[in-house]
């Protein structure tokens, strides 16, 4: 059993608002260390009490000239530890500490090959190319038009561009440095190295952050957290709470009650997946409850979207509590929230979104039962919880299904929710992510699935006139979710989904493709 620590040694970034912020956070943890993210504007007290190894400051959209622009507090700089500015990062840096920073009309945007001209542990230990004055170079991507024209005082360059005279700077007494260039992202080939050797070595970070050692701190955390009690959990199927589950029978065994909920939007074949796959072959102990006539009666003449969402929320509440009740005597209920969840609660993060849709989630659950939560992938990344899931014998099918959103099918069938329209829906899709597995398409697309569309559309089969429903095929393409591009499927592939739904179900006169991108338009119809 790991006796170490694994948060002790630590890395915080702080985030000025790059897009490549969380890319920055996963980079660090796959080099073994743990790091953890605040907003640019994290106090000292917030800082202390984080009690980081060294320090990195983002890159971000703003530009440093401008005199209310995003400043780091300047605690950081006495707390005496290393500090690493990227791109905005470094140009704030700069500023703070009386150097210069000049806005250019040369923007720097994508590949470009910077000059090493002097030496610092910072630098990845082989460097490569050297062009014919026997300088060495590097390659790396940049991404800015304002720059360090004048380093502080006790800084040397150590790097630079013919656009750019700064790109690497340097106060190797305080450990402090700054790139202009962006080593977080894979356009920078040795860019990992230079963050290994800040972390490693500058740092002195220890590499304890493993799936193994993750799963063993977790499993002493929650037995020490939980002593004998109980824990209940709603257990849907999907990624997080899957792994979820998993982790917690490995600590405490049958002292977890999973309660799966059927609610009858799920996709085809689901619920008896769920329930053979958990309850056979991994033994955890789950009470299932068949509740679709509940939710459809509970949805039934309802139109409108957040309508839905906000009735499938409280009757998925209800079933709970009736669960726990029933069962009694349970003071913890776990939860799969991940770490994307805690930042983009807006806990952590500097601007705080709209809401445009409200996710349908258990939040409501512990208040109200007066259970206490117990968030065991807290910190960690989606494909983290990915590797937990993988070291746990989850099969890969199920760590990498599409996203499938909590209120389920009721958000893809425009308008009233009927037991006909899921069925022919659920038909439709189980033939589109059949389709998409024989093309070997379904792991290149992100996410994929059919909507209901409840308008007749004419059709003729043989000598017969039909009036039937309508299927529309929306299948993405994106990193995050927060913007995608409609996937590029084939001609050929579409015309054999739209085949085999328009000959297989009876039901459906009329096949569409979705090819509208977020922004505007939602991945998810409603
Ligand atoms: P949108 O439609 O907002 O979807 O572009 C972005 C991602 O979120 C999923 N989604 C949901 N997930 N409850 C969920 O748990 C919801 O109410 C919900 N709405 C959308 C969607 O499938 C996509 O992956």
């Amino acid at each position: 059993m790991l006796s170490q620590n694994i948060y002790t040694d630590r890395i915080l970034i702080l985030d000025f608002g790059s897009q490549y912020t969380q890319l920055l956070a996963r980079r660090i943890r796959s080099i073994g260390v743990y790091c953890t993210l605040l907003a640019w504007n994290a106090s000292e007290k917030q800082i202390r009490e984080c009690n980081p190894n060294g320090i990195i400051l983002s890159g971000g959209p703003e530009s440093s000239i401008t005199h209310d622009s995003p400043r780091a507090v300047n605690y950081i700089f006495h707390a005496g530890v290393p500090i690493l500015g990227i791109c905005y990062g470094m140009q704030v840096m700069a500023v703070q500490l009386g150097g210069n920073v000049q806005s250019s009309n040369q923007r720097e945007f994508g590949y470009a090959q910077i000059t090493i001209t002097g030496h610092s542990p910072l630098l990845p230990p082989l460097l490569s190319g050297t062009n014919t004055a026997e300088k060495i170079l590097m390659d790396v991507w940049m991404s800015h038009s304002d720059h360090v024209s004048k380093v502080p005082s006790n800084f040397i360059t150590i790097a630079s561009t013919e656009k750019c005279p700064v790109v690497i700077m340097a106060n190797e007494k305080q450990r402090f440095y700054g790139v202009q260039f962006h080593p977080e992202v894979t356009h920078t080939p040795k860019g990992l190295s230079l963050i290994e050797q800040f972390v490693r070595m500058i740092c002195q970070c220890t590499a304890l952050w493993t799936s193994k050692n993750i799963i063993d701190d977790t499993t002493k955390q929650i037995n020490n957290q939980i002593t004998n009690d109980r824990v209940i959990l709603g257990l849907s199927g999907g990624v997080d709470s899957s792994v979820t589950a998993l982790l917690l029978h490995h600590a405490i065994g049958n002292r977890l009650i999973c309660v799966f909920i059927d609610n009858g939007l799920l996709r085809l074949g689901e619920a008896q997946q769920v329930i053979t796959m958990f309850s056979n072959s991994f033994g955890l102990n789950i009470i299932h409850i068949a509740a679709e006539e509940r939710f459809l009666q509970a949805l039934s003449g309802i139109q409108e979207p957040e309508a839905k969402r906000k009735i499938i929320g409280r009757v998925f509440i209800e079933i709970f509590e009736e669960e726990a009740a029933r069962l009694g005597n349970i003071k913890w209920l776990a939860q799969g929230t991940i770490y994307s969840d805690v930042i983009e609660s807006g806990m952590t993060s500097t601007a705080k979104t709209r809401v445009i849709k409200s996710h349908h989630n258990v939040g409501g659950l512990p208040k109200k039962m007066r259970l206490q939560l117990l968030e065991p992938l807290k910190t960690l990344f989606k494909d983290e919880v990915r590797e937990i899931g993988m070291q746990l014998g989850l099969s890969s099918s199920i760590l990498h299904r599409h996203p499938f959103p909590g209120p389920g099918l009721s958000v893809r069938i425009l308008g009233e929710v009927t037991k006909e329209y899921c069925n022919l829906l659920r038909s439709a899709d189980a033939i589109l992510v059949e389709e998409l597995h024989k093309a070997n398409l379904y792991n290149k697309v992100s996410q994929a699935f059919t909507v209901f569309l409840p308008i007749r559309s004419v059709s003729v089969i043989g000598d017969n006139r039909k009036y039937d429903w309508v299927i529309a095929v929306r299948a993405v393409e994106t990193t995050d979710f927060m913007t995608a591009q409609w996937a590029n499927l084939t001609y050929e592939f579409l015309s054999t989904v739209s085949n085999r739904i328009i000959n297989e179900i009876q039901g459906i006169s009329r096949v569409v493709y979705d090819i509208s991108s977020k922004p505007p338009a939602t991945i998810e119809w409603e």
